[in-house]
């Protein structure tokens, strides 16, 4: 169709979102250019054949080593545009958004650089893009759990530009009780909890996510399946899980899109939302992994619809904000 007659995207709200996962190969090597720092590919094209994961773990090999462009907060704040201007394209209307403070201040960058750059975008983001924004801070679980707690109390003078904190990283190994007492400094500060849980892990890191930390969302936690408990648990308390259809396809968590579990939850009952984790390197944005399960699980109108209306009541805005997109 034309422009003059495509279909606007359907308004949605992306709740699992880690913005150094949307460094396209584009600004990648814009920003290696501008900061003087060597990418170990000589062209664009190159990058993006190295986009072929058998895991979470290879994949995160690469979202570290390509973070050595990152280095400013301009750097922060172009990234983020960037995002926001490819996110109001697919329907986005609201998006919370992990950020990984340890993989830059692991390589000498000021959490303030980081924090102060991707807030002054997001500051914008309103009035620029139509889109309320929220800060997530996620910390590593392949790092200790000390290493997480002086990253919480270097976040202290910014915690009023943060509205939660999240979990991410190598899962299979680092379960969420090793984050126990980071999660109840958050909660005393009055933060919102978030943990992926269940995406290469076990339901009983599910089950330690919500008992144990005391989280309000699960990210993927499409494992929770294997076990029937959980899943009424899910359910009943109509916990949201932050599904990623294309990445789990592209780190093989999940064979095939047309295999993927996201109709069976929804019969399960449980507050489903489709998002996109790394958009740049699992090829595709919001609007995309939408479009992706629309086509490869013959998802009706009606279902999209309520998947939409799923990710505005999933999401941190107050009651007032979100009572405006139901
Ligand atoms: N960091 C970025 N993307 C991630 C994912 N899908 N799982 C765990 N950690 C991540
Ligand atoms: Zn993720």
């Amino acid at each position: 169709p034309s422009a003059a007659t495509a279909p606007e995207p359907l308004p949605k709200a992306e709740l699992h979102l880690h913005i150094e996962g949307t460094l396209e190969p584009e600004l990648a090597f814009a920003l290696a250019e501008r900061n003087g720092v060597a990418l170990p590919y000589s062209t664009e094209d190159e990058l993006r054949r190295a986009y072929s994961f058998d895991d979470l773990q290879s994949f995160l090999n690469l979202y570290y080593a390509l973070m050595a462009v990152l280095r400013t907060e301009d750097d922060f704040a172009d990234l983020a545009h960037a995002y926001l201007a490819r996110a109001r394209e697919q329907g986005v209307r609201h998006a919370e958004i992990f950020f990984d403070p340890q993989a830059h201040t692991g390589r000498g960058v000021p959490i303030a650089t980081v924090i102060n750059g991707l807030a002054r975008a997001l500051d914008s983001a309103q009035e620029t893009y139509g889109i309320s924004t929220r800060l997530i801070m996620c910390f590593l679980r392949d790092e200790s759990a000390d290493s997480a707690l002086a990253t919480f109390e270097a976040a202290r003078p910014f915690l009023d530009k943060i509205t939660a904190v999240g979990l991410d990283s190598a899962e299979v190994g680092h379960p969420p009780s090793k984050f126990k007492e980071v999660f109840a400094l958050a909660r005393e500060a009055g933060l919102k909890c978030v943990a992926h849980a269940g995406e290469e892990g076990p339901p009983a890191y599910v089950w330690e996510a919500l008992d144990v930390l005391g989280v309000d969302r699960i990210d993927h936690g499409v494992r929770s399946l294997e076990d029937e408990r959980l899943v009424a648990r899910l359910a009943a308390e109509q916990v949201p899980l932050t599904v990623c259809p294309l990445s789990n396809v592209r780190l093989r968590v999940i064979d095939d899109l047309a295999d993927h579990p996201l109709p069976a939850m929804l019969d399960a009952g449980l507050l489903v939302t489709v998002n996109s984790d790394d958009p740049a390197y699992f090829g595709g944005y919001a609007g995309d992994n939408f479009t992706a399960v629309r086509d490869a699980l013959g998802l009706d109108a009606e279902t999209l619809r309520t998947l939409a209306r799923n990710s505005f009541r999933a999401s941190f805005l107050d009651e007032a904000a979100r009572a405006a997109y139901l």
